[in-house]
């Protein structure tokens, strides 16, 4: 069973809600890093706890919330080990595990409905990653984090 990582900002949270609500029916361990309320925060608080459990390996995957999904995502790519996909359809969502072994997706809930979001999220999750010629790509990617 995967375990993954959530986490959102005020413009996330109602959609938050209801993607906890579908990977817990899909039978997926959830850990929730806030935050809590439609009140105002500052998204960078909550992306970088998620992002970390990921790439400690604490979660397998992770999912990042905020309004346009572009801030969630810039935070995630400063962690090392993280490579998270702003996302705004199911096309990417899956593309980005298949060729970029992607670990983190985010997307915005000004952006995306629940529907979308929910196909992103059951691609994103069942989706693997391709290995072979993808592979030489990824470790070069990483590299940049150590320049
Ligand atoms: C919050 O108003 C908004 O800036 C945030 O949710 C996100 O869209 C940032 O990228």
């Amino acid at each position: 069973m995967k375990k993954i990582a959530i986490a959102c900002d005020h413009g996330g949270y109602e959609l938050k809600k209801d993607i906890i609500k579908h990977l817990t029916a899909r039978g997926f361990e959830v850990c929730d890093f806030g935050c809590d309320s439609t009140q105002s925060v500052d998204y960078p608080d909550y992306a970088l706890p998620a992002s970390q459990a990921v790439a400690k390996g604490e979660c397998d995957l992770g999912i990042l919330i905020c309004g346009t999904g572009i801030g969630m995502s810039l935070c995630a790519n400063k962690v090392k080990g993280i490579r998270a996909a702003c996302c705004s359809d199911t096309f990417s969502a899956r593309m980005t595990r298949m060729h970029n072994d992607s670990n983190i997706l985010c997307f915005g809930a000004r952006v995306v409905g629940l529907g979308l979001a929910t196909d992103m999220v059951d691609l994103f999750l069942d989706t693997p990653f391709e290995g072979a010629r993808h592979n030489a790509r990824i470790e070069k990617m990483m590299a940049i984090e150590n320049l």
